[in-house]
């Protein structure tokens, strides 16, 4: 039986509050550099039913255009955001909220994300910033203008501190996640918490996809080293958020389910060699590689 979204159920999730979701989504950094909705809406037309967006990409207006021109009703779309580091704080998190929901030309959000755990690194009183954030967002919660909130980029520690004081447990964490940089500890500690992890840069920006490893398995099944990456997020119940420009590979992004990998493969991707990591870490300076 099909779901709202148009999707069986291997493609879609439950989240700890009984939302259901698309098992892949499209991600929308950096989708609208021409200044236009073209590639949203090409990836509407590919099949995309869940669009990941945020205040700092920038592509909130754009989003709202594609799904407005799709002509698609409202709510076989599932559509997430995420509240900016220069938003945090108690007495800030409702007017951003406001701000994204009037670029998103919509009265609810699907999921909300606080984006990073800390405004910037080396913050001190990220601890006290963190909970009264999150307190906002349980409000907003309460107020049934935001069906799951959750969380990015946050470590276990992170996590706990949340954990330890809320009302609502957060729904999801979005991570940097693909061969050669899968944050194991991170997803451990999700999956026992049943919070459904996600992945950022699910084919690492490209980075990864002429490692030997990648190159040898996608040889072994067949498809291509964007699918095993993809894969690896999805034969582990991880949403992934590809990005893409083109339709040919919009539509081999969503093409998923006509292969299945060998747990012996999973493991050797996800012990590969570092490879293709962004640089990005919550409690440090980005480093430069
Ligand atoms: N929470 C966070 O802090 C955070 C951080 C970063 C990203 N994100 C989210 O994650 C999404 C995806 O991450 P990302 O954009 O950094 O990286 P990504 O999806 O891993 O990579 C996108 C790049 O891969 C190329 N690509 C896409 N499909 C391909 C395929 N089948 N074969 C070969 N190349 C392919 C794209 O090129 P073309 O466009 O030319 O196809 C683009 O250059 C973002 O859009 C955003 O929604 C979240």
């Amino acid at each position: 039986m099909k779901n709202r979204y148009g999707l069986n159920k291997a493609e879609h999730y439950i989240l700890n509050n009984g939302v259901e979701l698309p098992a892949i989504a499209f991600g929308t950094y950096k989708a609208a550099d021409g200044k236009s909705a073209d590639v949203i809406r090409t990836a509407i037309e590919a099949g995309y039913r869940y669009f990941d967006t945020a205040s700092f990409y920038g592509t909130e207006t754009y989003l709202a255009q594609a799904v407005r021109e799709s002509g698609i009703s409202r709510d076989e779309i599932f559509i997430a955001s995420k509240l900016w580091k220069t938003e945090m704080g108690y007495e800030n998190v409702k007017d951003a909220f406001e701000r994204t929901l009037e670029n998103l030309n919509t009265d609810y959000l699907d999921l909300y994300l606080i984006h990073w755990p800390l405004p910037e690194p080396g913050y001190k009183d990220w601890k006290q910033l963190d909970r009264e954030t999150w307190k906002a967002m349980e409000e907003l919660y309460q107020t049934g203008k935001v069906r799951a909130i959750g969380l990015s980029n946050f470590l276990p520690h992170h996590i706990e501190n949340i954990l330890k004081d809320c009302t609502v447990r957060p729904a999801v964490n979005q991570i940097e996640y693909h061969p050669g940089y899968s944050q194991e500890a991170v997803v451990q500690y999700c999956k026992e918490r049943d919070i459904i992890v996600q992945a950022w840069s699910p084919i690492g920006r490209q980075r990864v996809l002429e490692e030997p490893l990648v190159l040898e398995t996608a040889e072994k099944y067949g498809v291509t080293p964007a699918q095993i990456c993809l894969k690896f997020a999805v034969q582990r119940e991880i949403i992934p958020l590809p990005k893409s420009s083109s339709i040919k590979r919009m539509k081999e992004n969503l093409d998923l389910y006509s292969f299945e990998m060998e747990q012996e493969d999973i493991w050797r991707l996800a012990t590969m060699p570092q490879a293709g990591w962004s640089g990005e870490h919550p409690d440090r300076e980005r480093v430069r590689i």
